[in-house]
């Protein structure tokens, strides 16, 4: 009788989800569909049963579902490589997650455009659960990427300076921000437009020491000593003044490419001021994590100075799943505020 019962409670119930899938790469308001499928309701002794809860629209996701990214998912694959969710229910033999944590894609291509996933252990990492959504759905990539650059390319002291382009950009903002918590002085180039004043404001008042536009930058007629480090997003043009801005032995970091343009380098620089070129990807950084303490380190250190509110909420348009073709055609050609997907 015993043995009856056991086996009816093992038996998977169908739950039905609902996710935004891609079955061959393309233009990413055509290429995605919504589509429900079953997952059941059980994980396997390895798996965690997660519920997410909210995921952007990264121009990473964009460029993956176009099939111009290092990271390629097995087809048909579900879009997007950061979010968060909530453990619902954790296999067996799992050890590191436990049901009710708040966890975010341990890596990229885990696809979090969906409702429910059945993932395995080793694909989610536990994140604090006090972390309020808008700090949560974007924690795993660009307030890391940010972090990072700062912290591993060059010793900066309190009163350098770092000069970036695409200012504005999500990951730009978080430059803002931990520079001015660290001490540390930022020059930030923007695209001229129309409301100008509005977005200098903005940057400054979140820590930003100068900001200037594209034009200046070309003009030089700005000059700013001490220059340490350079992020470059952009490229072409831009990467040529932005390095050209460095001191004696500073580093231009390449993190994007979103004017499609090769990296330009100024020779003169590389040659009189031994400047040096490096790029960052926040993915290979936590692939060669071998234990978690780094991570969780950078993570706590973030979370505290996003619970304390020194960095500030990132503003989002929210849509649901089944907006999906108007937010990632809005996430393909508006970059003020980053699309996010409400999957609760
Ligand atoms: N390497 C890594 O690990 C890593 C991690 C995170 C992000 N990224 C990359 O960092 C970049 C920014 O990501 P995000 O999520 O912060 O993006 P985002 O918030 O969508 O912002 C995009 C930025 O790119 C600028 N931009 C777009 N097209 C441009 C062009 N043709 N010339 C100059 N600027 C242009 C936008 O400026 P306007 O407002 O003027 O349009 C905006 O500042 C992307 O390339 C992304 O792939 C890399």
């Amino acid at each position: 009788m015993l043995k009856i019962i056991n086996l009816r409670c093992s038996v998977q119930r169908a739950v039905h989800t609902r996710q935004l899938v891609y079955e061959g790469y393309g233009n990413p308001p055509e290429a995605i569909q919504l589509k429900s499928v079953n997952i059941g309701d059980k994980p396997a002794a390895d798996q965690v049963l997660v519920k997410w809860i909210a995921a952007p629209i990264n121009p990473a996701d964009l460029n993956q579902i176009q099939g111009v990214y290092p990271v390629k998912p097995t087809l048909p694959a579900v879009g997007g490589n950061e979010g968060f969710g909530k453990v619902i229910s954790v296999g067996s033999n799992v050890k590191s997650v436990k049901e009710g944590d708040h966890v975010i894609p341990n890596k990229s291509g885990l696809g979090t455009w969906r409702e429910l996933g059945l993932h395995s252990e080793a694909d989610v990492f536990s994140i604090d659960n006090a972390l309020p959504l808008e700090y949560a759905a974007v924690f795993q990539v660009n307030p890391p990427t940010a972090y990072r650059m700062l912290k591993d390319f060059i010793h900066l002291k309190k009163g350098d300076t770092v000069v970036q382009n695409g200012a504005n950009s999500a990951v730009g903002k978080q430059v803002i921000q931990i520079c001015r918590i660290l001490g540390i002085k930022s020059v930030n180039v923007v695209r001229n437009r129309e409301n100008l004043e509005d977005l200098v404001k903005e940057l400054k008042d979140l820590g930003a020491d100068d900001v200037i536009t594209q034009e200046e930058l070309y003009g030089r007629k700005k000059k700013f000593p001490g220059v340490k480090l350079a992020l470059n997003c952009v490229g072409g043009r831009s990467s040529l003044f932005l390095a050209s801005l460095l001191d004696h032995g500073g580093c231009m970091v390449t993190y994007g490419g979103m004017s499609k343009q090769p990296v330009d380098c100024p020779t003169g620089p590389l040659i009189f001021k031994d400047i040096s070129l490096r790029g960052f990807w926040m993915s290979r950084w936590y692939d060669v994590q071998k234990t978690p303490e780094k991570r969780q380190e950078m993570y706590k250190e973030l979370a505290e100075w996003m619970k304390s509110g020194e960095m500030k909420k990132q503003a989002f348009v929210n849509n649901r799943l089944e907006d999906h073709a108007r937010a990632i055609e809005d996430a393909q050609n508006k970059h003020d505020k980053k699309q996010l997907f409400l999957l609760d």
